[in-house]
């Protein structure tokens, strides 16, 4: 997997992804991650790529043509990376903004059968609507709150496809075994001391009885998703009882 993130900030993406998991992937070449500052394809002499927005009211918005620049070069380099045998029209190009489709565990094992990832992040109150109209594929938000820019949502969503794509967890049965993958949220792990502030690890794990640790671990990850999450809890049910 190949990511290109359009951003204004390359420090602020590329800083925290070269770090842990991330980062020995990318290492070992299994991803790469780029980031392309929108700014070095402004084209005015005080780089700007930012304006006023045309029916007034507060702050600035990014600018169509350098955002569209920056794209077209994305492209220039995926093609020439091809041989230019393929036409890279179908590269997925993600939007990240409030306004978009919540992403979750399912779009990211979407995303994660991709071969290139463009991710464009907004910043100061958005993106001129007409670049948006001609070069974004997926509008996706990481939730119902406001963020300052797109900077971190692309981070959560190269995070989150990343750890999907083959070899980049160790162990590649553990994604699935995690919580969302099957509906439910993920039961209470412990580790050494057996006690810890007088607390007992559950006598069931020190058993050595697989299927019953496998029973326990079932039952406290519906315990868990019915007490936390209730909307999850009663879509699983609906989903494994009929
Ligand atoms: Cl993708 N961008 C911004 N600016 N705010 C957000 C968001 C994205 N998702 C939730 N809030």
């Amino acid at each position: 997997m190949d990511f290109h993130i359009m951003t204004l900030f390359p420090e602020m993406v590329m800083t925290p992804l070269s770090e842990s998991i991330i980062g020995r992937a990318a290492d070992k070449g299994l991803l790469s991650v780029e980031a392309v500052n929108i700014r070095d394809f402004a084209f005015n002499k005080h780089n700007k790529v930012d304006d006023y927005t045309y029916g007034g009211g507060a702050g600035m918005l990014m600018q169509a043509e350098p955002v569209y620049l920056c794209y077209e070069d994305i492209m220039r380099r995926i093609a020439d990376r091809k041989g230019n045998k393929e036409v890279p029209g179908r590269v997925r190009v993600i939007h990240l903004t409030p306004q978009g489709r919540l992403f979750d565990q399912q779009m990211a094992a979407e995303l994660a059968k991709e071969e290139d990832l463009i991710i464009l992040c907004g910043h100061y109150e958005g993106i001129d609507e007409r670049v948006i109209e001609e070069i974004v594929t997926d509008n996706v938000s990481v939730g119902d709150y406001v963020l300052t820019g797109g900077e971190i949502p692309a981070m959560i969503i190269v995070d989150a496809v990343s750890r999907l794509c083959p070899g980049v967890l160790h162990n590649d049965l553990s994604p699935e075994s995690e919580s969302f993958s099957d509906g439910l949220l993920e039961y209470p792990q412990y580790s050494r001391p057996e006690i810890w502030h007088d607390k007992k690890v559950p006598e069931i794990l020190l058993s050595g009885d697989h299927a019953k640790v496998d029973k326990w671990r079932h039952e406290q990850a519906l315990i868990r998703t019915r007490e936390r999450r209730p909307d999850l809890y009663e879509k699983y049910i609906g989903k494994n009882t009929t």
